[in-house]
């Protein structure tokens, strides 16, 4: 029975994840290490760095009872049974692969300081998403020693979605364990199993050989951008008909072997998965010569980036050809709603291409103020940002909505429109809004894949 759990990275992946895990098994210590001295302090102060709901409430039940949080990673190594490692693995800038290829120097750095301290039998696991053969690389680097520490290495892909983390790890669809197909690896898949089995019904527990389980990590996140891309895509072809897609996607979904979810058309998907990981498909495919596959999974990224330019080509064109000198007010720049995060958030490309047409844009948020300004900074003056979306909009030519939180369907949209610039125009980019209403409100209103509700 296993007695003691490091993970290694506290982010968005590491610290929920453990939180749950120390919730239900409370005779195992959990330890989380990081870096990163400043987000280690405000885990251990029970105010996690992330927003996300539900999650306090998990930390308060653990946290320091069976749960820490530390920057001695040296220390923390060898007491553990278990290492899970979340450390980031973003898309490499430089040198070959650059632009697809994974970046994987924080899991090399990672895997050396395991092999260095650690000493017994210990399970790595891999949390972060990973191109498929790394777990076989890692076991590679810690078979290197000349200590007497053994070690067996599992993939664990993580599926938990932002803003429904906490739910998605207390009741998942299925935990993925891979492993060697040997008595010692499958010994090691048992105990990692034993510890979801607190909580996971066993029917959900989903056991494979290592590469099966790295892939399908990125086979599922392909699977559901692709999705968007696919009704992105028909959102296009809406606009151009007078087909309506929040209708068509009814029709569709309603379609059992289609099933409902994930076809909200909107103004491209983002988050810190989906890209990066169809773009380590992609070189993946390239490296093993498959190149049409390749060339398959890149479609649905060069739809993505089609999407988010063609939102607004069409506010350039709604507006008279010209946004220059005008106000729009940005409603939103998380990648999705219930989240502060903004990696790969289509808000940046749009607001980037909104300045580059010289307009003044005003970005409000709930909660992703702090990084939208470290996203756009060095934007110049015709930047501004506020907490407040009636400050936003006030004097404004367009409100843009960008993110989908609930609270901008709560909105005084009379009010809203008294106060802007005339003619008014909205342009929902998630089909949040009852465009209807806020047509017979005043506004211009042009939400995604729907016909323009124009009143000039
Ligand atoms: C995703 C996967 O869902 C999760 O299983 C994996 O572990 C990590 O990647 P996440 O990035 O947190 O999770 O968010 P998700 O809810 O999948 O949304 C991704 C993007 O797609 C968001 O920008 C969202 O707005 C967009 N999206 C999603 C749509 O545009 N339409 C939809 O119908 C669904
Ligand atoms: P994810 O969304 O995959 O969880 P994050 O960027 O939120 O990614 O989290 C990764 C965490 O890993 C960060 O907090 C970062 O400081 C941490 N990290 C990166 N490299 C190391 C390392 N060598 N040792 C410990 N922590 C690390």
């Amino acid at each position: 029975m296993l007695k003691n759990i490091l993970c290694i990275g506290a982010g968005y992946v590491g610290g929920p994840t453990m939180a749950v895990i120390a919730k239900h098994c409370p005779g195992i210590d959990v330890v989380v290490a990081d870096v990163n001295a400043e987000r280690v302090a405000a885990w251990q102060s029970g105010e996690p760095p992330i927003f996300e709901p539900g999650l306090k409430e998990v930390l308060a039940t653990c946290l320091g009872r069976n749960l820490r949080f530390t920057t001695d990673l040296d220390a923390a190594i060898p007491r553990a049974d278990m290492i899970f490692v979340s450390v980031n693995t973003p898309t490499k800038t430089f040198g070959r692969g650059a632009g697809k290829a994974a970046d994987l120097r924080y899991w090399e750095k990672t895997a050396r300081s395991i092999l260095q301290h650690a000493n017994g039998h210990t399970i790595v696991v891999e949390k972060s998403t990973l191109p498929v053969r790394t777990a076989e690389a890692v076991e590679r680097i810690l078979k290197s020693g000349d200590g007497d520490a053994r070690f067996d290495v599992l993939s664990n892909p993580e599926f938990l979605a932002e803003g429904t983390a906490i739910s998605d790890l207390e009741q998942p669809d299925r935990v993925l364990i891979g492993g060697a197909e040997t008595p010692q690896g499958r010994a090691a898949i048992e105990a990692l199993a034993e510890v979801y089995a607190h909580w996971v019904p066993p029917e959900r527990i989903l056991t494979t050989n290592v590469w099966s389980a790295e892939l399908s990590k990125l086979a599922a996140n392909a699977f559901l951008a692709q999705r968007v891309s696919s009704i992105n895509a028909v959102s296009a072809i809406c606009e151009r008909t007078g087909a309506n897609v929040l209708e068509v996607s009814r029709a569709i979904g309603s379609d059992r072997r289609i099933g409902a979810r994930f076809l909200g058309a909107g103004i491209g998907f983002g988050g810190s998965c989906f890209q990066k990981d169809i773009l380590n498909l992609v070189y993946l495919c390239e490296r093993l010569g498959l190149d049409e596959v390749a060339r398959y999974w890149e479609s649905v990224v060069t739809l993505n980036h089609y999407q988010k330019r063609r939102f607004t080509e069409r506010m350039i064109h709604a507006m008279f050809n010209t946004l220059a000198d005008k106000r729009i007010a940005v409603f939103g720049f998380a990648f999705k709603a219930d989240t502060g995060d903004t990696r790969d958030s289509p808000a940046i490309e749009v607001c980037r291409e909104l300045l580059a047409e010289q307009a003044f844009v005003c970005v409000t948020d709930p909660k992703a103020l702090p990084a939208a300004r470290r996203d756009l900074a060095g934007a110049g003056p015709r930047l501004s940002f506020t907490e407040d979306p009636y400050q936003a909009a006030r004097g404004a030519d367009a409100i843009a909505l960008l993110t989908d939180w609930r609270e901008y369907r709560e909105l005084d949209y009379d009010r809203i429109h008294a106060g802007m610039a005339r003619p008014p125009f909205l342009f929902d980019g998630r089909n949040l809004l009852d465009a209807e209403r806020l047509h017979d409100v005043g506004f211009n209103v042009y939400a995604i894949g729907r016909p323009e509700l124009s009143r000039l």
